[in-house]
């Protein structure tokens, strides 16, 4: 065996043996609705870190997300940690449809995932709890926007790719689906949806997360129609004018998107 070879193979075994990688977390808290936990922490954590919730879609698993998502990756170079949760259900739909995932501390799965936060801000005392996000496609998406009305006080910020309004999938069943919500035919005032984010967590009056929604405008599966509803609702809680957007930019941030913003970077939504 030449040297080289030899070499490079023990730097393999170092770098695989000490390599970040996505791990399950197998307690984290109340969990009533079973969904379960990963974490990536990158080798070079940054020293204040910040936190990314990222949401898988539906048929999806944390594993399929870490992989088809760019957030470990980008994890690695800004030293930020990422959970990935998974839905405990068949379909791999997240549970954005029963009462108790509506609600604040409800013992669904919106609330696993809050705990899975707290979990990662006590393991790692050294993460910013003011920086923590939240992300998530189609069915995480949707989650994306549930955790945003449910947990205000965990979010600074929320991006949703192709989702619906909080309470817009209800059903009052455990991860069913609503077709009239997906197919675009809930339509309501930005006070209507407004309301409904807000019952999510009574009385709540502390921060919001920022808000940035983005949706393609030929979606067949969630309607772009969920897209204005979707703007009109966090229009309505942070008391901008669905409509009336204070900026509205064409072919941004590329080619054939337009990207509208209510006001600084409060609300921004892209199509
Ligand atoms: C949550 O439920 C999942 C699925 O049953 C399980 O794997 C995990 O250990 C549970 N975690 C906690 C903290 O109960
Ligand atoms: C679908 O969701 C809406 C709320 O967006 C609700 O009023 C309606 O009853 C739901 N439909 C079903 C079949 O549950
Ligand atoms: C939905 O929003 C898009 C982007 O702002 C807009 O072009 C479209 O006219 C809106 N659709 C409806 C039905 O209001």
């Amino acid at each position: 065996m030449k040297l080289s070879t030899c070499l490079s193979g023990l730097l393999a075994l170092a770098s695989s043996a000490t390599a970040a990688s996505l791990t399950q977390v197998t307690n984290f808290g109340a969990n009533t609705s079973g969904a379960r936990m990963f974490i990536y922490v990158p080798d070079a954590l940054a020293p204040s870190p910040p936190i990314i919730v990222a949401i898988h879609y539906c048929t999806g698993t944390a594993q399929a997300y870490y992989n088809g998502s760019p957030y470990a990756r980008l994890a690695d170079t800004h030293g930020f940690i990422v959970i990935y949760p998974e839905s405990p259900y068949s379909g791999g739909c997240w549970d954005v449809s029963s009462p108790a995932t509506l609600t604040h501390d409800g013992g669904a799965n919106s609330h696993s995932i809050a705990n899975m936060v707290l979990h990662t801000l006590s393991q790692y005392p050294s993460a910013d709890a003011s920086r923590v996000f939240v992300t998530g496609t189609s069915s995480g998406a949707m989650m994306t926007n549930v955790l945003a009305a449910t947990y205000p006080n965990l979010f600074k910020a929320a991006s949703a790719y192709a989702g619906v309004p909080a309470g817009c999938f209800y059903t009052g069943t455990v991860a069913g689906w609503n077709s009239t919500c997906a197919n675009g035919a809930e339509i309501h005032t930005q006070d209507v949806w407004a309301r409904t984010a807000q019952a999510m967590y009574p009385g709540y009056s502390g921060p919001r997360p920022k808000m940035r929604i983005v949706h393609g405008s030929a979606d067949s599966i969630i309607y772009p129609q969920n897209f204005n509803e979707t703007l009109k609702q966090w229009a309505g809680v942070f008391g901008y004018t669905y409509g009336q957007p204070a900026q509205t930019l064409g072919n941004t941030p590329k080619a054939g998107y337009t990207k509208v913003y209510d006001d600084d970077d409060d609300v921004g939504y892209e199509y």
